[in-house]
Order: C-alpha cells, then sequence, then structure tokens
C-alpha cells in the first residue's frame, strides 16, 4: 500500500500522526543511502527553489537545510537577520510578501517568536517548514532525534527516554516529548522545578525532581542545553551548581541500562548540562544525530517541494 503524507507544511509535531512520522522516517533512511555516496547528488528537485530564512542564529539546522537541498538539486537561497532588510525595519510580513514573489516552493523559517511558521502559511503559497519558532517546536529536530534513536533501539513502543535540563525554554523538548509519545516511547522528565514548565504531565511524561531516578534504567538519556538567551535571571542559582545537580556526568550515566544512548540537540555548553567525557564518549550519538538531520531535512523537503522520485 502507498504511504501518503497528507501535509502541505511542516509547523509542528503536533498536527502529525504516527504513521506521517514512520513514513517521514523510512524515506530518511533512502535519503541516509544518499548522503553516503561518494557522489552525493540527485537530480530529484531540480527546477524547485527552497528559502532559508533563518531569523535567529544556527550552525545544524541551517546547514543542514543547505546540504540537503543541494544535495536534491533544489536551487537554495538563504537569508539571515543580519543580512536581510529587516534589519532597515521591514516587517516580518512584508519580507515573507516579497519571498513570496519569487515564487519559492518551499520556505524554511527559524523565528524567535513562536506561531512564526503557521503565520507564514497563511500568507505564502509555498510550503513552510518550521525550523524552530521560540519556544514552540522544532518539528525537524524531533524527527531527527526519533530517526536516530530508532537505528540504535530498532522500535519505540515501551522505550524509556529521559529529557533533562531546560525543558520550559525548549522547543526541542516538547517536539521530541510530542513525537515521542505519538510513537509509543514512555517519557520522564528532570529538572529544576523553575525549568519545568507546569502542567507538563498533562503532555502524558513522567516528571522527577531528581535527575537521578529520571536516568535510572533508562534507555535513551537526553540533555537539553540551558536556554540562557531565553530565561529570565534568577530562574536557577547558577550554571555550578545545575551542573551539580542536573548535569549528565559518568557517575549518573551509570544508572541508565548498559546500552543507553546519549543524545544532546546541540550546541552544547560542556560542563554544564553534559560532561565532556559523556559528550565524547561510547554511548554518545550526538554526531550520528547531525548526520540524519541531511537526511530527515532531505525527506521533508521532498516531500514539501511535492516531487515524484527520489532517484
Ligand atoms: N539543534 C539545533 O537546532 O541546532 P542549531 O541551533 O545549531 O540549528
Amino acid at each position: 500500500m502507498t504511504r501518503t503524507f497528507k501535509h502541505r507544511h511542516l509547523l509542528g509535531i503536533e498536527e502529525l500522526e504516527a504513521e506521517d512520522i514512520f513514513l517521514l522516517l523510512d524515506l530518511s533512511e533512502r535519503f541516509l543511502e544518499i548522503s553516503e555516496r561518494p557522489l552525493k547528488k540527485v537530480p530529484t528537485l531540480r527546477g524547485k527553489t527552497v528559502i532559508n530564512l533563518f531569523m535567529e542564529s544556527s550552525t545544524r539546522t541551517r546547514g543542514s537545510f543547505e546540504i540537503a537541498g543541494k544535495r536534491l538539486s533544489a536551487d537554495v537561497i538563504n537569508q539571515s537577520s543580519s543580512g536581510s532588510s529587516s534589519s532597515k525595519g521591514e516587517t516580518l510580513l512584508d519580507m515573507a510578501k516579497n519571498l513570496g514573489a519569487m515564487n519559492p516552493d518551499v520556505v524554511v523559517v527559524r523565528h524567535r517568536a513562536a506561531g512564526t511558521a503557521h503565520f507564514l502559511s497563511r500568507h505564502l503559497d509555498a510550503s513552510i517548514v518550521n525550523a524552530g519558532d521560540g519556544m514552540h517546536e522544532h518539528p525537524t529536530q524531533a524527527l531527527l532525534d526519533c530517526a536516530t534513536i530508532r537505528r540504535h533501539k530498532k522500535q519505540f513502543e515501551g522505550l524509556e527516554v529521559a529529557i533533562l535540563g531546560d525543558v520550559s525554554h525548549s522547543r526541542v523538548a516538547r517536539s521530541d516529548i510530542l513525537a515521542l509519545t505519538k510513537l509509543g516511547a514512555r517519557i520522564r522528565v528532570a529538572g529544576p522545578r523553575t525549568l519545568l514548565p507546569i502542567g507538563l504531565e498533562s503532555l502524558g511524561v513522567e516528571v522527577f525532581d531528581r535527575i537521578e531516578s529520571a536516568i535510572e534504567g533508562a534507555d535513551v538519556v537526553m540533555a537539553l542545553r540551558l536556554q540562557e538567551e531565553r530565561q529570565r535571571s534568577g530562574l536557577i542559582p547558577g550554571n555550578r551548581e545545575f551542573s551539580r545537580f542536573f548535569g549528565v556526568d559518568n557517575s549518573r550515566l551509570a544508572l541508565a541500562k548498559p546500552d543507553a544512548i546519549v543524545m544532546h540537540p546541540g550546541p552544547m555548553n560542556r560542563g554544564v548540562e553534559i560532561s565532556p567525557e559523556v559528550a565524547d564518549g561510547p554511548r554518545s550519538v550526538i554526531l550520528e544525530q547531525v548526520t540524519y538531520g541531511v537526511a530527515v531535512r532531505m525527506a521533508i523537503l521532498y516531500l514539501m517541494a511535492g516531487s515524484e522520485s527520489t532517484e
């Protein structure tokens, strides 16, 4: 039976069903194979145009969307806040309408304001991909996290996933929780109470005060970046205290299952939410996450641009 992706935009994991996520993960495996070839380019999106609109800084997401588009032979244009006319006072809507007038097929957007991708989807004819909107969602990160987990754990049903640290300010945490619970994993969360959103339990996760309790017996240990740029002051006493009580180090990791994997969406604050020994240790799959980032984003661009063939 042919499975079809019913969505014109990728705005969040919230809008997806488990079958949509599995379709994207399966497609990503095919695109991973293309990225492993000596000649990493296919003509699939020849004649299509992708605009990457990054109004917030990014290394992994912007770079992998650009590479993904180029490996599929799309024309890729990158716009960032510093080099764009937003620095001259142009509104987001005016900018979007002007970019829309260039007839792109896909617009990938990152913005500090939650809801930006949804907003653009109401004003542009192009497919919109959310590359992170404020503290709301980062759906492509969740998809690459799921792809990485599936490679190592084969299935999601009953998997124990510990998501640790600054959950309140993390769009990654929100998208990961939504995706992994839809796929049947069980989520445990731990962090300082000031960095855990009220009502977190309503998302179907188990909340712990102590990081040790969340890690004990976990299959996947995911440390989150302490997002100081989004925090108001005074939420934690300081980075040293945070690291002492909530940092993932080797002694805490020893509580997880012996074959547990360690993840981090990046960029990392080494020595704060994760120790260098763990980040670079044998259980870390952090760089594999980045590799899957390209494959997952190739799959997304392929579906959004509406092409017929992956050859
Ligand atoms: N994980 C992630 O979104 O990283 P960047 O901010 O570097 O894109």
